[in-house]
């Protein structure tokens, strides 16, 4: 199964290779030319002040996938939980599921730094997501709001928000 032939590893020094993943990743979800503007937004998050970067390499060690873990709070609003920033599989890899097993490394070391739960920004039309976050136990929280850059209906999804 091609899922398990990636190791997901806690990486330093992947900041560019995933930049130029997540670029590709939202344009191929979104059938666009890559945008610099996506380009500029991720390198932001990049920056931020950061939990953890969780990185599935391919065979040859080149990145097929990661999860961007932020600061509670880097997320625009103040909050108690990390913050997945980013997290991306790159197309030809998806549908085996690395994604799956990059957020729960990614939920696993923000535990792992203290932090109990996670938070994330999620479109409301990005299906694939939002199945996949649901099945990992993040529920949405509140009403959509428009996402930065895009304008679309966007709402935050956390872990421990079942009512
Ligand atoms: C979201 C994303 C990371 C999922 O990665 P993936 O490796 O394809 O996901 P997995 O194979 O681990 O699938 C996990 C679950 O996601 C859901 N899913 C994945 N692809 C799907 C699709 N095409 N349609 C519906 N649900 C889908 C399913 O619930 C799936 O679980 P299942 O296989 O038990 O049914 C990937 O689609 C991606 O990189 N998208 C572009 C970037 C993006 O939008 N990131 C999220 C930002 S909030």
């Amino acid at each position: 199964m091609i899922g398990t032939t990636f190791v997901v590893r806690t990486a330093t020094g992947a900041d560019a290779a995933c930049v130029d993943l997540w670029v590709a990743a939202v344009a191929d979800r979104d059938g666009l030319p890559a945008s610099p503007a996506v380009r500029e937004r991720a390198r932001t998050k990049f920056a931020a002040d950061r939990v953890a970067l969780v990185v599935a390499d391919d065979p040859a060690g080149a990145p097929v996938g990661f999860a961007l873990v932020t600061a509670p709070g880097t997320g625009g609003t103040p909050s108690d939980a990390a913050y997945l920033s980013l997290l991306a599989v790159a197309p030809t890899a998806q549908g085996h599921g690395l994604g799956r097993r990059l957020l729960a490394a990614a939920v696993a070391a923000a535990a792992e730094a203290g932090h109990a739960q996670c938070e994330l920004h999620a479109l409301d039309d990005n299906a694939p997501a939002l199945a996949l976050y649901a099945s990992a136990g993040f529920r949405p929280v509140g009403d959509s709001f428009p996402h930065a850059l895009s304008g679309r209906p966007t709402r935050v999804w956390r872990t421990g928000a079942d009512r």
